[in-house]
């Protein structure tokens, strides 16, 4: 471990945590030193390479705290069990960067942060596509440049999103809320794709379309598409919010971009390789009505070349779950996860983890994402909430 791009919080711990990059807030640092444990943070904004992490693990880690940006594969794995660690931590909901098998086939449970980057992510997918629909980023640039000599009847001109239909591929925590913040505030249709119906959803907007005819207004619809070509087809806005997997690389690529129409907005707030972004690159420059948002790249945080010369295109640096709330929370989860898996405690077998952004948070690990192939004992929702409640008032 290098000196210098490493600090070392409460020396004297008698077991040592690798967190690989400074987390935002104090909670997670105080639940981690208030379990007696050593704390090494490294502290460079670099991205580690996996030597530079198996060298960190070294000596005696017994947990360790990453990042999506790097690659926790089934050698990093098996470096961080041999150091000693029980478990590994991811900071993301998102695991695509982790070998989950091969962490449950060394027998260690692999945290993840769900719950709190929800409406975080959504948001930031709404403010894209507001952006890309009416060309917030081409505005701004128009007006640095001193290029704004007065209105104009024609200048740049985008979409309107009021009563249009939005498409949404992936119905899971995110694009469903993505979706409704967009159906209620402008009233747009809805067809999602997901490779399970999302009933809940469906009736959620079967009854807010009746609630708007009740106060004399037309309802709004949703339905689940037939494929991914039949939503691509009848969507103006179509936003991405599957998982990355073997299912998912590519989802987009030239074959699909042609399916869109020709004034269409593509979002991507998931993960980069969802979209061919070469394909996406000659898309754009061929259809100068189509745009796209982009918060997340294919060879992250590398940009396909011509991507950034395009004006249909607003990026962004991964800022999905960029606010000082998610990020703190985030950073209290992955600290509780490596707190109870330390101390044996069970897993959390319920959709809420508000109860752990309280203080004292539930004896239980928030989330394990192999708990069930690793056996680990679990605790439900509500046993967990009156603990926490009975701790709280004790
Ligand atoms: N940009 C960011 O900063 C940011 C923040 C949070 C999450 N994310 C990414 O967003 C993704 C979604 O997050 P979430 O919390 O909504 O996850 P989620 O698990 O709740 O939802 C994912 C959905 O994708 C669906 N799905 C799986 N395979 C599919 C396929 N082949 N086609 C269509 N749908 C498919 C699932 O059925 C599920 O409904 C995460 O995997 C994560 O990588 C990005």
């Amino acid at each position: 471990m290098g000196t210098t791009d490493w600090r070392t919080v409460n020396p004297s711990g008698d077991r040592r945590v690798v967190v690989t990059k400074e987390l935002p807030g104090d909670r997670w640092l105080q639940l981690l030193t208030r379990a007696g444990y050593r704390v090494d943070v490294c502290t460079s904004s670099r991205i580690l390479g996996p030597e530079e992490i198996a060298a960190a693990l070294q000596p005696g880690c017994v947990a360790a705290i990453g990042q999506l940006t790097e690659s926790w594969d089934a050698a990093l794995l098996a470096t961080l069990k041999q150091a000693g660690g029980v478990m590994y931590s991811n900071y993301a909901v998102g695991f695509d960067n982790v070998d989950v098998a091969a962490a449950s086939a060394l027998g260690l449970p692999v945290g993840n942060t769900p719950g709190v980057l929800t409406e975080t992510t959504a948001e930031l997918a709404v403010a894209l596509t507001l952006a890309v629909a009416r060309r917030i980023a081409e505005g701004d640039r128009y007006m640095r440049e001193g290029r704004f000599n007065g209105w104009l009847p024609t200048l740049l001109l985008g979409e309107l999103l009021y009563r249009k239909t939005l498409g949404i591929i992936g119905a899971g925590r995110t694009g469903t809320t993505y979706a409704r913040m967009l159906v209620e505030g402008h009233k747009m249709d809805l067809v999602y794709y997901d490779v399970l119906p999302n009933e809940a959803l469906e009736d959620y907007l079967a009854d807010y379309g009746g609630f708007l005819e009740a106060h004399g207004e037309q309802p709004v619809h949703c339905r689940r598409a037939e494929s991914i070509e039949d939503l691509l087809r009848a969507a103006d806005v179509v936003s991405l919010h599957a998982v990355l997997d073997a299912s998912t690389q590519h989802l987009i690529d030239a074959a699909r971009l042609a399916q869109m129409k020709e004034h269409a907005v593509l979002i991507n707030a998931s993960r980069g390789p969802l979209i061919d972004e070469a394909a996406l690159v000659e898309h754009c420059r061929a259809h100068p009505h189509f745009r796209a948002g982009l918060d997340v790249y294919e060879d992250e945080p590398a940009l396909k070349p011509g991507l950034a010369e395009l004006d249909n295109v607003v990026l962004v640096p991964h800022l999905g779950s960029a606010t000082s709330w998610t990020r703190e929370n985030m950073a209290a989860l992955a600290a509780t996860n490596v707190v109870a898996v330390l101390n044996g405690w069970p897993v959390w077998d319920g959709p809420d983890v508000r109860p752990f952004l309280a203080d004292p948070s539930p004896q239980a690990a928030p989330s394990i994402l192999n708990a069930e192939i690793l056996n680990l004992p679990t605790v439900t929702d509500t046993s967990i909430d009156d603990r926490a409640l009975r701790r709280r008032t004790a």
